[in-house]
C-alpha cells in the first residue's frame, strides 16, 4: 500500500509538470485528492490492514497528500505567472504613440464677444433687459422720435410684416420698453443685447446681426458720464492702452449724438491695414437721450437726463479677431470656428 501511495505521488508530480492551465490543475487535484480520487481510494483500503501498520501508512498517506498539495500550489503560481506574462506580451502598449484626442466644444465667437461685453457692463452696475424681435413700428421708430414719414427711417432698411409690425432694425426699442416699465423711478441703467434685422447683405452687413444697446437715465446725467462709461468699456474690451474719440453724428433719438472710435489696437494709431490708415476704428453710435424720447416714455426732461449707445456685436468681433468678412461668422465652417 505504501508502494502504491508513493507511485501515485510520483505520477501526480509528473502530471503537474505538464499542466499549463488552472483547469488542468484542478483536474489533477480532483483526480488524486478528490473524494473519489486515487489517493483517497487507497486510504479507504486501510481498514483491511493489520492494526499495527495503520499509523505508519496513515503517516505516509499524509506525506503524499502534502507533497501533492505543495506541488499543486507551486505549479498554480507558475501557471498564473506564465499566463500573466503571455497576456502582457499580447497587450503590448507603445507609450510613445500619441494619445486619443477628444474634440472639445467651444462657444461661438459671437457668443464669446457678447458675454465679454455683458460681463464688462455688469461690472459697471448695468442690468440686462430684453425685448421682442418682432416689434411694433411704434417702439422701433415712432417712440424714438422717428415719425412715419421721417427721412432718417431710410438709414435702416426695414423688413415690414404689416404697416404697424416689423422685424426690429436695432435694439433701441428696448430703451423705450424699459423706460415705460421703470417710470417714474430712476435710475435706469441697462444694456439690451439681441438680434436685429435689416435689408442688408454684403461682407460687412448681414440681414440678421446682433446689437447691444445701453441706456442710463437719472438726475444729472451728463455727456461726461457717457464718455467715461464708454472709455472704460473700450479699455476693458480692447486693452488698457486703448484711447477713445467722439465724432459728431446724427441719430433722431439722441441730441447731441456721437460716433465713438477707438485707437487702432493693431497699430496703436499710426495707421495700418486694420484701420485703413486712419489710426481709428468706429465701434458704436451714442448720444444724450433726446428730450422728446424721454417725454414720450413718461419722464420729465426737465428733471432727468440720460445717455444711450448702440454697438454691433459682429463688428466688435471682426475688430477683435481680425475677421474681414462678417459672413464667415454665420457659415458654421468648423475650420473657421475652431480658431477662437
Ligand atoms: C443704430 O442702430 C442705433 N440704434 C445706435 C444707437 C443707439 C445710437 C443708441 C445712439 C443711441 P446704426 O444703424 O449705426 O445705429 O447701427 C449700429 C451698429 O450696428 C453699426 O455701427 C454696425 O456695427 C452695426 N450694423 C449696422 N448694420 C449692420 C448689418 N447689416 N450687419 C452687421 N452689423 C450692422
Ligand atoms: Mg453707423
Amino acid at each position: 500500500m505504501e508502494q502504491r501511495l508513493r507511485e501515485l505521488a510520483q505520477e501526480a508530480l509528473r502530471a503537474l509538470e505538464g499542466a499549463n492551465t488552472p483547469e488542468e490543475l484542478n483536474h489533477i487535484r480532483v483526480h488524486y485528492l478528490g473524494k473519489k480520487g486515487e489517493v483517497t481510494q487507497v486510504l479507504r483500503g486501510m481498514g483491511a490492514l493489520p492494526a499495527e501498520e495503520r499509523p505508519r501508512i496513515g503517516q505516509v498517506a499524509n506525506e503524499v497528500r502534502e507533497q501533492i498539495e505543495t506541488a499543486l500550489a507551486a505549479r498554480n503560481q507558475h501557471v498564473k505567472e506564465a499566463q500573466r506574462s503571455l497576456r502582457l506580451a499580447a497587450e503590448t502598449l507603445d507609450v510613445s504613440l500619441p494619445g486619443v484626442r477628444f474634440d472639445l466644444g467651444k462657444l461661438h465667437p459671437l457668443t464669446q464677444v457678447l458675454r465679454e461685453i455683458e460681463t464688462i457692463f455688469l461690472g459697471l452696475g448695468f442690468q440686462i433687459a430684453e425685448g421682442p424681435e418682432i416689434e411694433l413700428d411704434y417702439y422701433n421708430f415712432e417712440a424714438l422720435n422717428l415719425p412715419k414719414d421721417h427721412p432718417a427711417r431710410d438709414m435702416q432698411d426695414t423688413f415690414f410684416i404689416n404697416p404697424e409690425v416689423l422685424l426690429r432694425t436695432h435694439t433701441s426699442p428696448v430703451q423705450v420698453r424699459t423706460m415705460e416699465k421703470t417710470v417714474p423711478h430712476v435710475p435706469v441703467k441697462v444694456i439690451c443685447p439681441g438680434r436685429v434685422y435689416r435689408r442688408d447683405d454684403d461682407a460687412t452687413h448681414s440681414p440678421m446681426f446682433h446689437q447691444v444697446e445701453g441706456l442710463v437715465v437719472d438726475k444729472q446725467i451728463t455727456f461726461a458720464d457717457l464718455k467715461g462709461v464708454l472709455a472704460t468699456f473700450a479699455r476693458q474690451m480692447f486693452g488698457p492702452a486703448t484711447r477713445t474719440r467722439l465724432r459728431p453724428s446724427y441719430f433722431p433719438f439722441t441730441e447731441p449724438s456721437a460716433e465713438v472710435d477707438i485707437s487702432c489696437f493693431n497699430c496703436q494709431g499710426s495707421g495700418c491695414r486694420v484701420c485703413k490708415g486712419s489710426g481709428w476704428l468706429e465701434i458704436l453710435g451714442s448720444g444724450m437721450v433726446h428730450p422728446r424720447v424721454l417725454e414720450m416714455s413718461g419722464y420729465n426732461p426737465e428733471e432727468v437726463t440720460g445717455f444711450a449707445f448702440g454697438m454691433g456685436v459682429e463688428r466688435i468681433a471682426m475688430l477683435k479677431y481680425g475677421i474681414d468678412d462678417l459672413r464667415l461668422l454665420f457659415d458654421n465652417d468648423i475650420r473657421f470656428l475652431e480658431q477662437f
